[in-house]
């Protein structure tokens, strides 16, 4: 086991809700279409003068509270996003600049859905070697300003949020019982953001064509999606060495309800340790874990000793999942 300890978490979700009945009159679907193909009846959306890192930024503080940690204490802020503040640097310098912090490593994963998965095992590796010892693990997105709000096939998917973890070492009562990763890059175009980088930069033509927006061929997502979510919890639990009776609570990736009753169908994990706050937010990319370990702990079903499923997927494809002893 890595033994490491979360020992706070935190939220932040911006005020405005957007219902399924508003984007009725946005586009062309409906309250019953998306409720029935993806479980989501509303999601968060950040105003015009709110960027991923000021949601971190507010999550992070509340962790830190939490933790009973000042930001400054971190030695480490690790930020999963795709949806960046900036091309550079990464929203985790923004992160200090908002809070008035110097000092720490400070640096993004881009792992999309997956992020926070990918960020945590990174954490996890880095306390282990001693290169840390306080860190902040966010997951953070604003998956609003990267939508093309004309799209009834994206559009209707995503929200805003982020939620953060502060990790420390743990000991050896707490810790990672069995992770892994993995990526298929090869399925790259499947789902991504074709403009704006190197390959096709910012121009009048990408802007007409939308091509600054998600690009995502939405039945193979789903497929892969089901495949390799349940996959990688199913070797997370096997490498654990426990079986499905024994998690206390499965904290999937939250994209559509049907993709995650899939995957908690192959691990064998009864519907009630399954939670969920899709219905509410939508998916938040790699925002969507870290909300949901905060709303459980808030809501005292996570206590010390339970193990706690998380899996994820995302464009890349990326997937990753972890068993952790909280
Ligand atoms: N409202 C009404 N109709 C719609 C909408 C909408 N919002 N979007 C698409 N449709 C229509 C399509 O145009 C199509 O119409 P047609 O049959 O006349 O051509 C019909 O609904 C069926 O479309 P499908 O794409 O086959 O619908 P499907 O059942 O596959 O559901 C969905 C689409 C919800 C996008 C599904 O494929 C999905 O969830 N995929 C995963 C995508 C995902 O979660 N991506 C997030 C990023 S990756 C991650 O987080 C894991």
């Amino acid at each position: 086991m890595k033994s490491i300890k979360i020992v706070g978490t935190g939220r932040a979700l911006p005020d405005k809700i957007l219902t399924n009945f508003d984007l009725e009159k946005m586009v062309d679907t409906s309250d019953a279409w998306i409720v029935e193909r993806t479980g989501i009846r509303e999601r968060r959306i950040a105003d015009e003068n709110t960027a991923t890192s000021d949601l971190v930024a507010i999550a992070l503080e509340k962790a830190c509270q939490q933790a009973g940690l000042k930001p400054s204490a971190l030695d480490t802020i690790i930020v999963a996003t795709s949806t960046p503040d900036t091309v550079y640097p990464a929203t985790a310098c923004w992160v200090q600049k908002r809070l008035g912090i110097a000092g720490s490593a400070a640096f993004d994963i881009s792992a999309g859905c997956s992020g926070f998965v990918f960020a945590l095992e990174v954490a996890a590796n880095l306390i282990a070697t001693g290169a840390a010892k306080k860190v902040a693990v966010a997951g953070g997105e604003v998956m609003s300003k990267v939508v093309n709000w004309k799209d009834r096939a994206t559009c209707v998917l995503f929200g805003d949020g982020a939620g953060v973890a502060i990790v420390v070492a743990g000991d050896g009562r707490s810790g990672i019982l069995a992770s892994n990763w993995g990526c298929d890059g090869n399925l790259a175009p499947l789902l991504y953001q074709p403009a704006g980088g190197t390959r096709m930069p910012t121009s009048e033509k990408t802007l007409r064509e939308m091509a600054h927006t998600v690009h995502m061929e939405g039945n193979q997502v789903f497929k892969h999606a089901v495949r390799a979510m349940g996959g990688a919890a199913l070797k997370a639990l096997a490498d654990a060495g426990i079986g499905p009776a024994d998690v206390k609570l499965f904290i999937p990736h939250q994209a559509n309800m049907r993709i995650m009753e899939a995957a908690r169908e192959r691990t064998g994990i009864a519907r009630e340790k399954m939670f969920v706050v899709l219905e509410r937010y939508g998916n938040m990319s790699a925002a969507t874990i870290p909300v949901a370990i905060d709303e459980a702990r808030d809501g005292g079903l996570i206590q010390d000793g339970d193990l706690i499923l998380l899996t994820a997927f995302g464009t890349g494809f990326t997937w990753g999942a972890a068993v952790l002893r909280w």
